[in-house]
């Protein structure tokens, strides 16, 4: 039998231990699990698959991906945390856009139905932000973002600002051009 003052010793020391075993333990799980997520996020960038393998891949790094998306190439989806982007049904991420919900804590990023990213825009929310692109938005090609989108409208520039209301939304199932184009009432600026 140990001694009752070699067990309080003892004790600490051992609490010690499994403290900092359970802390290299919590570590090391985060490296590999980083490591891991942007293994997928890399591969996720470059093979093709808009619609099935890439958001597979994302929803495989914790991406919340809600039904049938598309996922262009080169899109960049937060790589520290993945898990405060959100997408919903048939929404578009056009080739080499950028999703950022991070800088010295998280926001959070929501695409709506509907909703459509031009190419090279980039998203950015901010810490405790949560950045919602409504429904049937559009967000023009190299546009910033920093703001809420409203539901059907689209926002072009950097800051992006409105442009028009748009009443044919851009759908997974290929609204044409000429289509979305009509649908558009521009928004007269003051
Ligand atoms: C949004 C978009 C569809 C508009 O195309 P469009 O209707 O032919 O554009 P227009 O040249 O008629 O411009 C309409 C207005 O929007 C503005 N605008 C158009 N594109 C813009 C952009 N990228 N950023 C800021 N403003 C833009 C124009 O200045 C114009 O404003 P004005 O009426 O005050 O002059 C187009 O710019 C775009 O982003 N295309 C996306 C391409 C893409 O990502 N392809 C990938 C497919 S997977």
């Amino acid at each position: 039998m140990m001694s009752d003052e070699r067990q309080c010793k003892f004790l600490p020391v051992f609490t010690q231990q499994l403290i900092k075993l359970r802390i290299i333990k919590k570590m090391v799980k985060h490296f590999f699990r980083g490591a891991f997520n942007r293994i997928l996020h890399l591969l996720a960038r470059f093979i093709p698959g808009a619609t099935n393998i890439r958001p597979f891949l994302h929803r495989l790094r914790g991406v919340k991906i809600h039904g049938k998306v598309f996922i262009g190439d080169e899109v960049y989806i937060e790589n520290s945390h993945p898990e405060v982007i959100e997408m919903y049904e048939e929404a578009e991420l056009a080739p080499r856009c950028t999703l950022i919900a991070h800088f010295r804590g998280t926001g959070k990023i929501i695409l709506k139905q509907k909703a459509w990213v031009g190419t090279g825009a980039i998203i950015i929310a901010s810490p405790n932000q949560t950045l919602t692109i409504e429904e049937g938005s559009v967000v023009a090609a190299g546009s910033v973002v920093t703001k809420n989108v409203p539901p059907f409208t689209l926002v072009g520039g950097s800051p992006a600002k409105p442009i028009a209301n748009v009443t044919v939304p851009m759908t997974l199932d290929g609204t044409s051009f000429e289509d979305f184009k009509k649908g558009l009432v521009p928004i007269k600026k003051k």
